[in-house]
């Protein structure tokens, strides 16, 4: 029975809510090896040993929403504010660039100084004076504003789902809907962004049926990038008191990631590093191949905690060359020297001939 599921899963991926439902329930340490193992077979198969690595600037910590989990929502007094000039942001851009990181992530709360013609301009000069792929992960914004960043040359953007229950949805996000982030994830996708989603594991309230959800959600969106992560509770939200998820649920979430999308950009997620030292190499073995090393610089790095004890606070400033690497290294993995572009995008485009029986 979990023997031929698992070889589903392993040949085409082609999972129903009730198989999903079933893998996410294995417990026995056995079943759920085999799990992770079936899906670093599919990103062998299909993605190869490449991992690939972003640089993330964090580049403002100032945001307008309140989501119950995070540290620097809104409602935090304890959190000092901060703004990277654009100025600054371009030449962090250009530094990374000269070290051979080809994607440059932009990630910021939701700050309306930011406008869409700001970004646009920081953008603008990022893609003249290099040839990285540009992300973005600046949350929820009017079409208008992605528009003009598309035009601008940005490449890729990530905005998580976070959850598909409404429900739950609006328990952690006062005054926010999930029809709203959809939308946002639609006219991404039609702007023609290589578009990422995802979801904490182990949210208050969060049932086995919810990541269910959240998964089947996955595979009917084909997401271009899948940022999954153990929900971590920091003690200045509402939600401190709370348990926070397991890596081993994390890991789960991300081999189902992996085996109902096939060949997207899984990300070994800083949230997986900080609840164990070895989650990200974990994550990797699981079937995630893309890691993202802070290049936040020191001094604000720290004033950007989503979530406490986060793992690049305590890496080395030059993060990725010292100590990453070797651990990828390590798991018998190469280090990508591409840009990383989706497989997904180009399918889309072109869609992969079909076998036929006709003509
Ligand atoms: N623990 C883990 N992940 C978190 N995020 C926000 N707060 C936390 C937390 N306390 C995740 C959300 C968000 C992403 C930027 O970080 O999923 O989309
Ligand atoms: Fe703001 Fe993002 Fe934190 Fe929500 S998760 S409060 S949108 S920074």
């Amino acid at each position: 029975m979990l023997h031929d599921l698992l070889r589903r899963a392993d040949e085409s991926g082609d999972l129903t809510r009730d198989d999903i439902l079933l893998l996410l329930g294995v417990e026995a340490p056995e079943q759920v090896r085999a799990l992770l193992n079936v899906a670093d077979a599919v990103r062998e198969r299909e993605v190869g040993t490449d991992v690939h690595i972003r640089g993330l600037v964090e580049f403002s910590n100032y945001c307008r929403k309140n989501c119950a989990y995070c540290g620097v929502r809104r409602g935090n007094r304890e959190v000092e504010r901060y703004r990277l000039e654009p100025d600054e942001i371009v030449s962090l851009a250009l530094h990374l660039s000269e070290r051979g990181i080809r994607t440059v992530v932009l990630q910021s709360g939701e700050d309306a100084y930011f406008t869409g013609e700001i970004l646009a301009d920081v953008i603008r000069r990022i893609k003249s004076g290099t040839d990285m792929a540009v992300t973005l992960s600046v949350g929820e914004r009017p079409r208008a504003d992605y528009a003009e960043w598309r035009r601008a040359g940005a490449d890729r953007y990530l905005l998580r789902h976070e959850t598909v229950n409404p429900d739950l949805y609006r328990a952690m996000h006062t005054g926010s809907t999930l029809e709203t982030r959809l939308r946002c994830l639609n006219d991404l996708r039609d702007l023609g962004y290589q578009t990422g989603i995802g979801f904490m594991v182990g949210l208050p309230g969060q049932t086995l049926g919810d990541l269910a959800d959240d998964l089947v959600f996955v595979r009917d969106f084909q997401p271009d990038m899948l940022g999954i992560g153990p929900f971590i509770p920091h003690p200045a939200t509402p939600l401190g008191g709370c348990q926070g998820g397991t890596l081993e649920m994390a890991l789960k979430c991300v081999a189902l990631g992996r085996i109902l999308t096939r060949n997207a950009l899984i990300p070994a997620t800083t949230a997986a590093g900080t609840v164990d030292v070895h989650g990200r190499e974990k994550a990797l073995q699981a079937g995630a191949n893309v890691v993202m090393p802070n290049y936040t610089p020191d001094g604000l790095r720290e004033k950007y905690e989503i979530y406490p004890n986060k793992r690049c606070l305590t890496e080395d400033p030059s993060g990725f060359q010292s100590g990453l690497r070797e651990r990828i290294l390590a798991i018998g993995r190469t280090i990508a020297t591409g840009r990383g572009d989706s497989p997904k995008q180009r399918e889309r485009a072109d869609p992969p001939a079909r076998l036929s029986t006709e003509n």
